[in-house]
């Protein structure tokens, strides 16, 4: 009798230890968490105000509004111009585009440039499309180039529209719904944490579209851009 009360005591004292340990590598995880939060920025290369004079320079550029191949060369040309390879890798492929379903909305991208704490792509369709943003652990950028973006958040019951070479800017941790009104394309630069938004962009598949092909082209190309900046220290 005494023996079997004293196994028990051994018993719940380990498991205290256990949830004692489970409880310190979680308050150190989420420490580790909150400190890279604060120093995230010194990886950032663009500036929000860059690109956006980027766009609209391209815009205005264009022979006709709807000129969206022609807008697209003059960002990347600009950008491979501006920025040495050592200091970031970009993707100057213009017909690397990859099908994208995200929360209900639908468009083809380009990524021009992925790293762990910003991206920058082309996103859009011809056709138009409608959905939620998603909620993100970054900042969103959305450079409108070609067409109309709407957006609706309430309690303003009034729609936001955005043109071209206007941009909408999307905080951290803020939702809305948006529409890429009949054919609307933009650059969308997000700088934050990117890893943490892919689930967003990639549920879809699973949950819908069952469309493998783009997700594997979207995990190959994403995979491979990381990697080219990893590799000269873009974190
Ligand atoms: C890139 O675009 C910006 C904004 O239009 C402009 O100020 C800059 O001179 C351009 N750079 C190159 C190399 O074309
Ligand atoms: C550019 O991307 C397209 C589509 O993925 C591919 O067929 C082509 O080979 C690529 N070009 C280069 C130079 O990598």
């Amino acid at each position: 009798m005494v023996k079997r009360v004293q196994t028990q005591q051994i018993a719940s004292s380990n498991a205290f230890a256990k949830w004692i340990t489970r409880g310190a590598v979680l308050f150190l995880f989420l420490a580790a968490c909150s400190w890279l939060d604060t120093i995230k920025d010194q990886w950032y290369v663009f500036t929000p105000e860059s690109l956006h004079e980027l766009a609209q320079a391209a815009v205005a550029s264009a022979p006709t509004p709807s000129s969206i191949e022609h807008i697209i060369d003059h960002i990347v040309t600009n950008l491979t111009a501006t920025y040495p390879p050592s200091v970031i890798a970009l993707n100057p492929n213009t017909s690397e585009w990859v099908l994208n379903n995200a929360g209900g909305a639908m468009g083809a991208m380009y990524i021009i440039h992925a790293s762990i704490t910003e991206y920058l792509i082309i996103f859009g369709t011809p056709l138009g499309t409608e959905g939620h943003t998603g909620m993100h652990t970054a900042d969103d950028y959305f450079n409108i180039l070609v067409g109309e973006q709407w957006a609706f958040a309430p309690p303003n019951l009034q729609m936001e529209v955005y043109k071209p070479g206007e941009v909408h800017h999307l905080p951290r941790g803020q939702v809305k719904q948006y529409k890429m009104h009949e054919g609307c394309f933009a650059l969308e630069y997000a700088r934050g944490w990117i890893p943490l938004m892919m689930p967003f962009g990639l549920a879809d598949v699973f949950s819908s579209t069952l469309d493998y092909w783009s997700l594997y082209h979207t995990i190959r190309v994403t995979a491979r851009e990381m990697g080219r900046n990893l590799l000269i220290g873009k974190i």
